[in-house]
């Protein structure tokens, strides 16, 4: 009966074993991961978006393979993860028109631009940079298929990280011009990439119980902090200073302090009035529209290869 059923998913979770497709689940467990799993897809998706304008504009064929690689990961992923979605009785299609219609959102930084092919290199080092922060504790989220795409999206994340940085690496070396790229795009990136982690914990309505059920196993500031430890010092090899006046180490805490990030620009980037959402989501409902017949060729095929297995 339903009591058993839960005791088992409780004990499931509280052991740190794996919630499977097939196991029972409360309803609010199987809702909050078709949310956070599908937003977390939208996201790889859109996320194609501002990196993939400078495929065509890449500075030589060594940054253009690079970057076409990267790009193709992020739509991997974003595949990995509406399977994942799916094994919880998502629709695909379905969560497809939740974006398309607003519902449904993606990540806050991609709505800002690309304005150099510096920030192809900032992107790598700090998007991707947070982006393992927060996936890598999500390799051990209580949902199997969620967890186990992780692992898969973890290892390709740290492609996406490194070449980013040894792009700024060698521009760092290069001219006073291409020093200056640098600076403009980190000033620019620094602080949506803090967003990225989400409101603080005190403003964080999903936090509790998704970490009860252990599907987020840091809270937003834990992971953010995380974020800063990381990146502090290699800001300072690279040679940048971060736009953040308030950055210090502080030895009693044995983390870095930092300022507060614009949690209002947060809420208005997610509310969709951040510099691109418009342009981001109008770009995937063409891409949409214009891939219809694919869609509906494929299903055609399908339908007549059923009818011949039938026959
Ligand atoms: N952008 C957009 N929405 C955000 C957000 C952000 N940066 N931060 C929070 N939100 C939304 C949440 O989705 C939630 O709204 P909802 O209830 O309508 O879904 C609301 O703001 C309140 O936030 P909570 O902290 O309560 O929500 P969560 O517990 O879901 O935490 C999260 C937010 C940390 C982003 C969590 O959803 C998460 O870990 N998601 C999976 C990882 C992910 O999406 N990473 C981001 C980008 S993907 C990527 O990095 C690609 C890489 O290759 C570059």
């Amino acid at each position: 009966d339903e009591a058993e059923l839960r005791a088992h998913f409780e004990a499931t979770v509280a052991a740190d074993r794996r919630v499977e497709p097939r196991d029972w689940m409360p309803d609010g467990y199987r809702a909050t991961l078709v949310r956070q799993i599908a937003q977390h897809a939208h996201s790889e998706i859109i996320g194609m978006q501002p990196e993939g304008d400078w495929i065509t504009r890449a500075p030589s064929l060594r940054r253009k393979a690079i970057l076409f690689a990267k790009v193709q990961d992020e739509a991997g992923h974003g595949l990995y993860l509406y399977g994942a979605a799916e094994t919880l009785g998502a629709d695909r299609d379905e969560l497809t028109r939740r974006l398309l219609s607003g519902r449904q959102k993606y990540s806050s930084i991609f709505n800002y631009p690309t304005l150099t092919f510096a920030d192809v290199g900032v992107i790598g080092w700090l998007v991707d940079g947070a982006a393992i922060c927060n996936q890598v504790p999500l390799c051990r989220s209580s949902y199997g298929p969620y967890a186990r795409a992780m692992v898969r999206v973890c290892k390709e994340e740290s492609f996406h990280q490194r070449q980013g940085y040894e792009l700024l690496w060698t521009m760092m070396r290069g001219t006073p011009a291409q020093r200056e790229l640098v600076r403009d795009a980190v000033d620019r990136w620094w602080w949506p990439s803090l967003m990225m982690f989400g409101p603080p914990d005190a403003a964080s309505p999903n936090s509790a119980r998704s970490m009860a059920w252990r599907i987020k196993r840091h809270s937003n500031d834990e992971l953010r902090q995380r974020f800063v430890d990381m990146t502090v010092p290699q800001a300072e090899r690279l040679g940048v200073t971060l736009p953040d006046p308030e950055l210090a180490w502080n030895e009693e805490r044995g983390h870095y302090d930092f300022g507060t990030p614009d949690f209002a620009e947060l809420a208005r980037v997610i509310g969709g009035d951040g510099p691109c959402n418009a342009e981001r989501l109008a770009r995937r409902t063409a891409a949409h529209e214009d891939g219809a017949w694919v869609r509906a060729a494929a299903s055609a095929h399908a339908a007549r290869r059923a009818a011949r297995e039938r026959a």
